[in-house]
């Protein structure tokens, strides 16, 4: 594999204080040259490499790294999407009708929407991603979607526990038996991550609790969807239970946020779906100060939040969340590499994956500040410029 420099950086964004100034790593007028699919280093511009790109003095940032999707799925949504803008509340009912399109779906169909909507994410700047089962609610519907998942990323998240299907209405204690025994059994050699929705309409909190235990004693990492449409026991099981993220946030209390800033369990924003469902916005500055550890994520699904725009959710966060732009852009980044307990993206140190953003603008802030704008203007994925392409295959493991 050849060497490639980006040269003539104005504004490098590297994560790392170390090389850089503030918690950024701020670099201004630099060089970054990968090699072998790694970041080799930050040099003066002018450095050479195999390969060069010219940044005539735009910003580059790490790739953003979106901890939070459910990009396998079938049908639309739009009309649920428009009465809610019409004034009709956002349930979780609706996942059963994503349910039944998946269902019905073949897995050539599935594995082509995954894929359209992977590379759409590449091209929004997002060069490694989470992906979550949940729309099959059966043991092979389940392991279907989690076997399309892993052709395009290694952290694949088993999400039987996202509703109770129709077939077990009014049996959730069996359905949860069954996410438990059978299901797990055929999706763990598929997934990295368990994740439960423990919220009032979905999972209580006993529930919630037997399916991460269930989950942690297959071998998988643990990650919670809480605090979502309410207040609500999921942060704080999060925390108990040590998952390594705890994502929505939006109803939080001042237990949950001393909760959040004790523990190791990073709370996840997903600022589109707050958008989406007329939620209000959590505030997240509260919980920055408290000292806990944040992330950003698209949360793309076909309910609540039908987006791979992470500007967008970088707009909000800093509009409506409260964060500063340097904050934002860190969630989206660092952030997300946190809350899927990876070293190897979301910074630019010298042996990190060769993952970066190219920005057709001099700062970052321009995120927010030309809101809507495609400022994404070339991705780089291990090191060489990302095509429509890159989006199907497993991406580089870690180590
Ligand atoms: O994260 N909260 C649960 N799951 C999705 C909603 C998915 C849907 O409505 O289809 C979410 O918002």
């Amino acid at each position: 594999m050849s060497s490639l420099v980006i040269d003539n950086i104005g504004l490098l964004i590297t994560n790392d204080p170390e090389l850089g100034e503030g918690p950024l790593g701020k670099v201004r007028n630099a060089a970054l040259v990968f090699d072998g699919g790694a970041v080799r280093a930050i040099e003066q511009p002018g450095a050479v490499a195999d390969q060069r790109i010219d940044a005539e003095g735009r910003c580059v940032v790490p790739g953003i790294v979106d901890s939070h999707t459910h990009l396998v799925f079938a049908g639309d949504r739009s009309e649920e999407f428009a009465a809610r803008m019409a004034g009709q509340a956002y349930e979780a009912g609706g996942i059963k009708v994503s349910t039944e399109a998946t269902r019905s779906a073949s897995r050539s169909q599935l594995t082509e929407l995954t894929a359209k909507r992977r590379n759409e994410a590449i091209a929004a700047g997002i060069t490694h991603t989470e992906i979550k089962s949940g729309y099959g609610l059966e043991v092979s519907s389940e392991k279907r979607s989690l076997e399309i998942a892993s052709e395009f990323t290694d952290d694949v998240t088993f999400l039987g526990a996202h509703a109770v299907p129709s077939e077990f209405e009014g049996r959730s204690d069996e359905y949860v038996d069954l996410v438990c025994g059978p299901m797990l059994q055929a999706c763990a050699p598929f997934s990295r991550w368990i994740d439960v929705f423990c919220e009032e309409g979905a999972f209580d909190l006993e529930q919630s609790r037997a399916v991460l235990e269930a989950g942690r004693d297959a071998g998988l990492g643990l990650r919670v969807h809480g605090n979502q449409l309410g207040p609500g026991p999921g942060v704080q099981l999060a925390v108990e239970m040590g998952a390594a993220s705890v994502d929505h946030c939006t109803y939080l209390t001042e237990d949950d946020i001393e909760a959040l800033a004790g523990g190791s369990t990073v709370a996840t924003f997903l600022p589109a779906t707050d958008f989406s469902t007329l939620q209000p916005y959590p505030d997240a500055r509260r919980v920055i100060d408290a000292g806990a550890q944040v992330a950003i994520a698209t949360n793309t699904n076909p309910g609540s939040s039908n987006t791979t725009s992470m500007s967008f959710c970088i707009a909000l966060a800093v509009r409506e969340l409260k964060m500063t732009a340097d904050e934002a852009l860190q969630a989206a980044t660092l952030g997300g590499a946190r809350a899927l307990q990876r070293t190897d993206v979301g910074h630019l140190t010298p042996g990190a994956r060769g993952d970066a953003v190219m920005l057709d603008a001099s700062s970052h802030t321009d995120l927010i500040y030309r809101p809507g704008v495609p400022l994404i203007r070339q991705v780089f994925m291990a090191g060489v410029p990302a095509s429509p392409s890159s989006g199907v295959g497993r991406e580089l493991s870690e180590g």
